[in-house]
C-alpha cells in the first residue's frame, strides 16, 4: 500500500529522475561493507552461515599458506555469554577432523567436556597439586623452521624474557637496571646448577638470595650488594615457589605427561580467583609455548581463554606479545579470548606502552572475531580495530552466536552454528538451568 502523501506515478507524472551516483568499488566497499565479498574459499572448517549469503569456512593455516593472511593468530572479543568460548570449543572439535592438535589455557575449567569427547583428561593445576610444569622448559621446543633444538642464545633469551616478565608482573613495576642484572646473573647460576635439564624457578630464587662471588665480580660489585639488588625480585618470585601459589610451576615438569595427545588442556580453575591469575596463566602459556614441539610436528592451535587476565598486567602482556611473534616460525596459531575491546587498553592511557602493546598484539593477529559489544566499548576501540562506522554500529547490536569477522582487510558477518552433538561440549549455562549449580 502506498503511504499517504507519497509520490504516485501516473499519466503525466513520471518518476522523477535521480542523478546516477558514480563511485569506485573501493568506496562502495566502505559504504556497503561485506556486501560484495566472495568468501574465503571452501578449504578448512565450517564455522556457520555468512549472513550476507553462503557458508563461512575458515582455516588460519590454509589462509596463511595462500597469502590471504600474513599471520595465523586470532583474537576473539565479546560481552559475557555471547558465545566466544562456544565458538572456540566447537572450532577445536571440528579442526580435529583435519588432525590439528590444540593446546588450551583454561582458567575457568570449562574445556573438560571437550577434552572428554577427545578422550583426554585436562591437566588440573592447583597449589600443592600433583601436576607441576616448569615454565623454563624451553629446550624442548624446536627451532624456527628447522624442527631441531633452538640455539643456546635463543633458549637463554626466552628464559630471561620470561623471568623478567614474571618479576615485573609480581612487583607491579618495571625492573631497575640493577635488578635486571641481578636476575640475569641468577638465571646464569641456575642454568649452570641445572647441568643438563632446564633451570627451575626455585633455583633462580635461590641464586638471587645467594649470589656467587664470580657473578658479583663480573658486575664489578660485591656479593652483599648483588644480594640487595636482587632481594625484592627474589621475595616476589618466591611466592610462586614457597608461598600460597607453590606446587604448580616450581620444579621440573611432572614426568609422563602426554604431550602427543590431540588436545592438551591446562585447567587453572583452582586459582581463578587469585589476584595472581595473570602470572599463573603466563607460566602455563610459557610452558605450552616451550613444549609445543615436543608433542610432535604439524600445526597447533594454542588457545588462551580469558586472556584479559594476562593483558591487564603490563609485565606479562609484554611477554605474550613477544611470544605471539614466534607463532609462525613454530607452526602455532594463537587464539586469545577477551571480553571487552578495552581489555586491550586495560590500565593504559592514550599513548602509553599498554596501548602500544595492544596495537602490536592486534598487528600480530590478523583475524579478529568481534561478538556483541557495548556502545562505549566500540567507540574506544574502533580505531584500534579498523572498524568502519557501519561496522562499529553493527557490533553493538549482534545477538548471541553472531560475530563480525575481520580477516585481514576483509569483513564478514557470521552466525556460528552448533551441531546437535556439540551442545554438550560448549554448554556453560548448566548452572543457570533449574536445579543447576546445586552441587
Ligand atoms: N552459536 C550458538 N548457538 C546456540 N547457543 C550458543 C551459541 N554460542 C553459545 N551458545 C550458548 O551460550 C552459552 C554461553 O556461551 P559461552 O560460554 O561461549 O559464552 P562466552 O562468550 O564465552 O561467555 P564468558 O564471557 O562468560 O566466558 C553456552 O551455554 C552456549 O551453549
Ligand atoms: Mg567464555
Amino acid at each position: 500500500m502506498t503511504p499517504p502523501g507519497a509520490f504516485r506515478p501516473g499519466p503525466g507524472r513520471p518518476f522523477p529522475r535521480v542523478p546516477a551516483h558514480v563511485a569506485t568499488t573501493r568506496h562502495l566497499g566502505a559504504a556497503y561493507p561485506m556486501a560484495g565479498e566472495a568468501g574465503l574459499g571452501a578449504e578448512g572448517v565450517l564455522v556457520g552461515r555468512d549472513l550476507l549469503g553462503g557458508t563461512f569456512v575458515y582455516d588460519p593455516f590454509t589462509l596463511y599458506r595462500s597469502g590471504v593472511l600474513t599471520n595465523p593468530n586470532m583474537v576473539v572479543f565479546g560481552q559475557i555469554g555471547r558465545g566466544k568460548s562456544a565458538f572456540v570449543k566447537s572450532y577445536l572439535w571440528r579442526q580435529a577432523v583435519f588432525g590439528r592438535r590444540a593446546w588450551v589455557v583454561d582458567p575457568k575449567g570449562e574445556y573438560g567436556p571437550l577434552a572428554a569427547a577427545r578422550g583426554v583428561a585436562p591437566l588440573a593445576l592447583r597449589p600443592g597439586g600433583r601436576v607441576r610444569l616448569n615454565p623454563l622448559d624451553v629446550a624442548a621446543t624446536g627451532a624456527p623452521g628447522s624442527g631441531g633444538p633452538p640455539g643456546e642464545d635463543e633458549v637463554w633469551r626466552r628464559r630471561s624474557e620470561l623471568v623478567a616478565s614474571l618479576a615485573v608482573a609480581c612487583l607491579g613495576r618495571d625492573l631497575l637496571p640493577r635488578e635486571r642484572a641481578a636476575l640475569d646473573a641468577a638465571l646464569h647460576a641456575a642454568t649452570a646448577a641445572a647441568v643438563r635439564g632446564a633451570p627451575t624457578l626455585p633455583q633462580v630464587v635461590e641464586a638471587l638470595l645467594a649470589p656467587e662471588p664470580a657473578a658479583a665480580a663480573e658486575l664489578r660489585t660485591g656479593v652483599d650488594r648483588l644480594l640487595e639488588d636482587g632481594r625484592d625480585v627474589a621475595l616476589e618470585l618466591r611466592r610462586l615457589v614457597a608461598g600460597d601459589l607453590r606446587g604448580m610451576f616450581d620444579g621440573p615438569t611432572t614426568p609422563g605427561l602426554s604431550l602427543g595427545a590431540p588436545l592438551v588442556v591446562l585447567d587453572l580453575s583452582a586459582v581463578y580467583d587469585s589476584p595472581a591469575l595473570g602470572v599463573l596463566m603466563t607460566c602455563a602459556a610459557a610452558w605450552l609455548h616451550g613444549a609445543v614441539r615436543a608433542g610432535g610436528d604439524g600445526p597447533v592451535l594454542l588457545v588462551v581463554d580469558e586472556a584479559w587476565a594476562i593483558l591487564a598486567n603490563l609485565g606479562v602482556a609484554r611477554w605474550l606479545q613477544a611470544s605471539w611473534k614466534l607463532a609462525r616460525a613454530y607452526g602455532v596459531a594463537n587464539m586469545a579470548v577477551l571480553h571487552r575491546l578495552s581489555d586491550l587498553h586495560a590500565v593504559g592511557a592514550a599513548g602509553s606502552e599498554q596501548v602500544g602493546l595492544a596495537a602490536g598484539l592486534l598487528a600480530d593477529s590478523e583475524t579478529r572475531v568481534i561478538y556483541g559489544q557495548a556502545p562505549g566499548e566500540v567507540e574506544r576501540a574502533a580505531g584500534l580495530l579498523d572498524l568502519t562506522s557501519t561496522e562499529a554500529e553493527l557490533v553493538t547490536g549482534l545477538r548471541r552466536g553472531v560475530a563480525l569477522w575481520k580477516v585481514g582487510a576483509r569483513s564478514f558477518l557470521v552466525e556460528h552454528h552448533l551441531g546437535a552433538g556439540e551442545r554438550d561440549i560448549v554448554d556453560t549455562d548448566a548452572a543457570m538451568a533449574p536445579g543447576g549449580g546445586d552441587a
